[in-house]
């Protein structure tokens, strides 16, 4: 079985943090969201993983390389321009062969891992298997229809009424046949060939498509509290280890990693929270449910329940809580104060805040 991860598209929702950098990389845990799908997939035994790699390729193909960080083979395949998932697997064609493959959306984040999922396909061998997950806002996703049984009746990309709250997880487990249904459909209104169209055509051909209903989803909406969501599910799981250089001053409490090459001094770090590599923190509180980035410099600030991409640095702050800061981004103080602070800011933003 072999595996075929979606890296392509422009992550418009997630702006402005894609603006400049692929939605697949924007970090969880200090760890792009398509690692935990990589790892996820290594863990089921498959080793060999077509990524599809669109504008944002260099940065891709930098962050995964070769895969053998995850224990995998990878090639990439080139997407001109993002035409749909059913044009991704369309492309892959020659990777794929006539093996069965499990098709993994790399902006997708899945807590526990899709190992049983991939047994049960494995055992069973339906024509194609999807997973679904009860969301507050159908609207947006792929919609399930389910008989009494629960098999699949029929799937809806995107529909202005939505006939369930089961919205389609972006992992797909397919045999060859699905060559076939790529093949035959037609673009949809967004101009994409949908995977969803795919899926249908087989259910209309009589083939067997079976679903499996999960808990512990997340995908990017462009909406920052989800994000922050996704990061505290993360940190909550979070193996702890001080490998980075601390002081007496300095005091740790609770599940706390500090990777090395940072640097903490004269601080109090509340966990769950990660301090990334080549971090320097002076003088600082750090709540839990917080996440630094690599090469940030926080001093004399309070950080609560927020991500910190890398290369930032938050001085004289009292206090951030529940933001989202991009990369290279520079936070200081202006002259009046108020007692906290809401941020949402892009890479490269240069803010002055009151404190
Ligand atoms: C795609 C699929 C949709 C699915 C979603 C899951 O949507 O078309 O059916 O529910 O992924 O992430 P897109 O991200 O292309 O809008």
């Amino acid at each position: 079985m072999k595996s075929l991860v979606l890296a392509g598209g422009s992550g418009t929702r997630l702006r402005p943090i894609t603006h400049t950098s692929a939605k697949q990389l924007v970090p969880v845990g200090n760890k792009p969201v398509l690692f935990y799908g990589l790892e996820a997939i290594a863990a089921t035994g498959i080793t060999e993983v077509g990524i599809v790699v669109g504008d944002t390729a260099d940065e891709i193909e930098k962050a995964v390389g070769d895969g053998s960080q995850f224990g995998i083979q990878v090639t990439y395949i080139r997407q001109e321009s993002p035409l749909g998932l059913a044009h991704a697997v369309l492309i892959a064609r020659d990777f794929l062969g006539d093996e069965d493959f499990l098709m993994y959306l790399g902006d997708n984040f899945i807590v526990g891992g899709i190992a049983d999922v991939v047994d049960e396909f494995r055992e069973d061998r339906p024509d194609a298997q999807v997973l679904l997950t009860r969301v507050p806002d159908p609207s947006r996703f792929g919609v399930a229809e389910l008989d009494a049984a629960g098999q699949v009746l029929k799937l809806e990309e995107k529909p202005r009424q939505p006939k369930s709250d089961l919205a389609l997880v972006g992992v797909y487990l397919f045999t060859p046949a699905i060559h076939r249904a790529v093949r035959a459909v037609k673009a949809s209104w967004r101009g994409e060939l949908e995977i969803t169209d795919a899926i249908q055509w087989l259910i209309d051909e009589r083939l067997r498509v079976r679903s499996t209903t999960i808990t512990g989803y997340w995908k990017d909406t462009g909406n920052v509290d989800d994000m922050l969501e996704a990061n505290r599910t993360v940190l909550e799981t979070l193996v702890p280890g001080i490998k980075g250089e601390t002081d007496d001053a300095t005091q740790i409490i609770g599940r706390v990693r500090i990777e090395a090459g940072a640097v903490v001094r004269g601080s109090r770090i509340v966990g769950p929270a990660v301090v990334g590599a080549g971090t320097v923190v002076i003088d600082s509180y750090l709540g839990p449910f917080t996440s630094v980035s690599e090469n940030c410099h926080i001093e004399d600030s309070e950080i609560e329940y927020s991500i910190i991409l890398a290369d930032s640095s938050i001085r004289g702050v009292h206090r951030v809580e529940a933001s989202l800061v991009g990369r290279s981004v520079e936070v200081t103080p202006a002259p009046r104060v108020r007692a906290a602070h809401r941020l949402v800011l892009g890479d490269y933003s240069k803010v002055q805040i009151s404190s």
